[in-house]
């Protein structure tokens, strides 16, 4: 099983790592597969338009190296984009970004698009229209 090295670097030096106190939607998720879970904060803030976007985020993912490289590149991905935008990101879309990860592990990469997707469902069910 072979690792790119960005798989390798995003694990080593996990961007967006931690929590944020004060979030406007969070959620956890569990691997049914191998039981790990990440658990994803955002804040979210309106553009110039008026669109809705993830201003900041942030992520504890307590699993293996694929994963917490997974949670840490997807939270880049999102970061400035609106929540209709991150809520299409697909595990796929992670995986390819990292330069692809080996066949066995690309269940791992499924915890961050679903924790981004839960994220958002949270802020927009406890915020008023
Ligand atoms: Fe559980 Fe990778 S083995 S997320």
């Amino acid at each position: 099983m072979q690792y790119s090295k960005k798989v390798l670097d995003y694990f080593m030096k996990p961007r967006n790592l931690g929590e944020l106190s004060n979030a406007d939607g969070e959620a956890t998720v569990g691997n049914p597969k191998c039981g790990d879970i990440m658990k994803i904060y955002l804040k979210i803030n309106k553009n110039e338009a008026g669109e809705e976007i993830i201003e900041d985020i942030r992520f504890q993912t307590l699993g293996c190296g694929a994963a917490i490289a997974t949670s840490s590149m997807a939270t880049e991905m999102v970061k400035g984009k609106t929540l209709d935008e991150a809520y299409k990101i697909t595990n796929q879309q992670v995986a390819d970004e990292l330069g692809g990860l080996p066949a066995l592990k690309m269940h791992c990469s499924n915890l961050a698009a679903d924790a981004i997707k839960k994220a958002i469902e949270n802020y927009r069910t406890n915020t008023p229209k």
